[in-house]
């Protein structure tokens, strides 16, 4: 049985980049929650991706959640043009300044949901202080900046860690890089609920063959629902 809590984000960032529409309306068909935007700036990681004009682009294709990944540092002065771009959601790292509780309420003001990332290295500490302030906290199982990475299993700890500060507050526990059917359940036991995944669920499938979209997903689905089930 579907358990509403879950939800599967896949990353647009593992698809055909010359058809993003296509891809956008095929994941939400075959079974997508949230569409995950990865905006990456060449600084704050080693990596350029997603600009304003993309993510203006592919909304009118997108009818569930638009969930972008602001991997941008300094960040304030591009809030207001990512949440005119018709960002529901849209999460910024803590490592990314000096006053990003500053930044997650300027995002709420813009009129987005806004969330807190955490790198790898990072401890769980340095987001206690923002949970009043935001709707999901992610925590990153790769180091930001590429699809395709190995899943961090320590990273696993965290998650429970940030579960249980957050104790009985309405917040999403995001985990995003390397996931795929074989640790979601471990990080749906340990405390997430929603599954960001690229490469896991891309791989086989196009806009015209969408089947393993669906399948890819579901796998990773099953796995986070039995995984929910052990809590
Ligand atoms: C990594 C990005 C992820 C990435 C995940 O910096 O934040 O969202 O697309 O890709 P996979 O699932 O392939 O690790
Ligand atoms: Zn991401």
């Amino acid at each position: 049985m579907k358990n509403s809590r879950i939800a599967i984000a896949p990353s647009l960032l593992s698809a055909d980049f010359s058809r993003l529409g296509a891809e956008c309306r095929s994941l939400e068909a075959s079974g997508a929650d949230w569409l995950h935007v990865d905006v990456m700036d060449g600084h704050f990681v080693p990596n350029i991706e997603f600009g304003v004009s993309i993510c203006k682009a592919i909304r009118p294709h997108i009818q569930k959640t638009m969930d972008i990944h602001l991997m941008v540092s300094p960040v304030d002065s591009y809030v207001s043009a990512f949440a005119d771009s018709g960002a529901d959601r849209m999460t910024v790292h803590v490592e990314s300044g000096p006053h990003v509780h500053r930044t997650v309420q300027a995002i709420r003001k813009a009129g987005a949901l806004p969330g807190i990332a955490i790198n790898p290295a990072t401890p769980a500490e340095s987001v206690r202080h923002l949970l009043d302030e935001v709707d999901l906290v992610c925590v990153m199982t790769v180091n930001p900046g590429f699809g395709g990475q190995e899943f961090i299993s320590s990273q696993l700890e965290k998650v429970r860690e940030i579960k249980s500060m957050v104790g009985g507050r309405n917040i999403r526990i995001q985990v995003d890089g390397g996931i795929s059917p074989a640790n979601a359940g471990l990080a749906a036991q340990a405390g997430a609920d929603v599954f960001v995944a690229g490469s896991a669920i891309i791989k086989g499938g196009s806009p015209e063959n969408p089947a393993p979209y669906g399948a890819n997903m579901q796998k990773i689905r099953r796995a986070a629902e039995s995984g929910l089930a052990r809590t």
